[in-house]
């Protein structure tokens, strides 16, 4: 079976459980032979890797390394959870203090050792803000860094398949803007559930006003949930999820997730896409962003936030 492409995929934060994760499903996908694991926590680390040997996986040339610069050396794509997780009772923005700086440094080693990187996914939280410190940092366009929107707009795939009783693949299109936190815009706009617009369905009895707000609260706090009920933060589903934006940026699903939600590559408008296109100086706008007036509006809400919030790092 051939890989996608043969450009080298660098996993941080293999060691731990997120990034072990992410290397599996990248090699289960056979998305590149050069995929290389890099941990500052070097023993984790050899130990990740020699299981991943133990699968067997045909042709992946598996490396691995607690040396950023050897790791990030020619890399094309990267895909970082190597960030502290949430615990319980903690929201993600209590993270931000010491990730931030973890995604600074982050950013300017891309910047040193692989400015040609073609792709950067960021995960560990508060994941709009370590992306764009990444961002920031690593003076990459804003197409070229994602965060965790694709998780987020199948939790409302999920979510408005459960309310209606009916499979996750017959709702389609779903989307999510403004962050991955408190500051989400869960649009209601470009779903179809059995390809019905869900803005039909909303204010019937089908699906109440108070129902649908409550759903999106359910996609808001989707990470919460899970601490709840595991004990300790996602890892699967983030795992999985930035894998198959790294696959889409190699192309092998544009623009799409299988399951008919929306992924943000590129052309995504995602918060920082919308940050690099409508800031004028006639002020923000998001020209490229199609919502009702009230979904445009909470997006702008949004987007003020993480601006502060942006702003404090910046100062700190
Ligand atoms: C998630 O949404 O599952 C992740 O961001 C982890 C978390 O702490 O919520």
């Amino acid at each position: 079976m051939n890989f996608l492409t043969n450009e080298k995929l660098v996993i941080v934060g293999a060691a731990g459980m997120i990034g072990s994760n992410m290397a599996q499903t990248a090699a289960m996908m056979r998305l590149t032979p050069n995929l290389c694991l890099y941990d500052p926590f070097e023993k984790g680390l050899e130990g990740v890797a020699e299981e991943l040997r133990h699968c067997g996986f045909e042709g992946l040339n598996l490396t691995f390394t607690s040396n950023i610069a050897e790791a990030f050396k020619d890399a094309k794509y990267i895909v970082s959870s190597g960030g502290a997780p949430r615990k319980e009772g903690m929201t993600r923005e209590d993270l931000l203090k010491g990730n931030a700086q973890i995604a600074a440094e982050l950013g300017k080693n891309i910047k040193s050792y692989c400015p040609d990187v073609k792709h950067v996914v960021i995960i560990f939280n508060p994941a709009d803000i370590t992306g764009l410190i990444t961002l920031i940092e690593s003076g990459l366009k804003p197409s070229q860094v994602t965060t965790l929107a694709a998780l987020d707009s199948t939790r409302l795939q999920s979510e408005l398949a459960k309310h209606f009783g009916i499979k996750q693949s017959e709702v389609t299109n779903c989307r999510t803007y403004g962050g991955h936190g408190e500051q989400m815009a869960v649009f209601a706009s470009t779903a179809k559930v059995n390809g019905t617009p869900l803005l039909d369905l909303i204010g019937t009895d089908k699906l109440t006003n108070d129902a649908w707000a409550e759903l999106k609260q359910r996609v808001i706090k989707g990470g919460a949930n899970i601490i709840k009920l595991r004990g300790r933060s996602s890892f699967q589903s983030p795992a999985y999820c930035s894998i198959e934006m790294i696959r889409a940026a190699m192309g092998g699903e544009a623009f799409r997730w299988p399951a008919g939600c929306y992924v943000n590559i590129p052309g995504f408008e995602n918060i920082m896409m919308a940050m690099e296109t409508s800031i004028t100086k006639d002020g923000v706008k998001f020209a490229e962003i199609k919502g009702t007036d009230a979904e445009i509006a909470e997006l702008k809400q949004s987007y003020e936030h993480l601006k502060t919030l942006r702003d404090e790092v910046i100062a700190m």
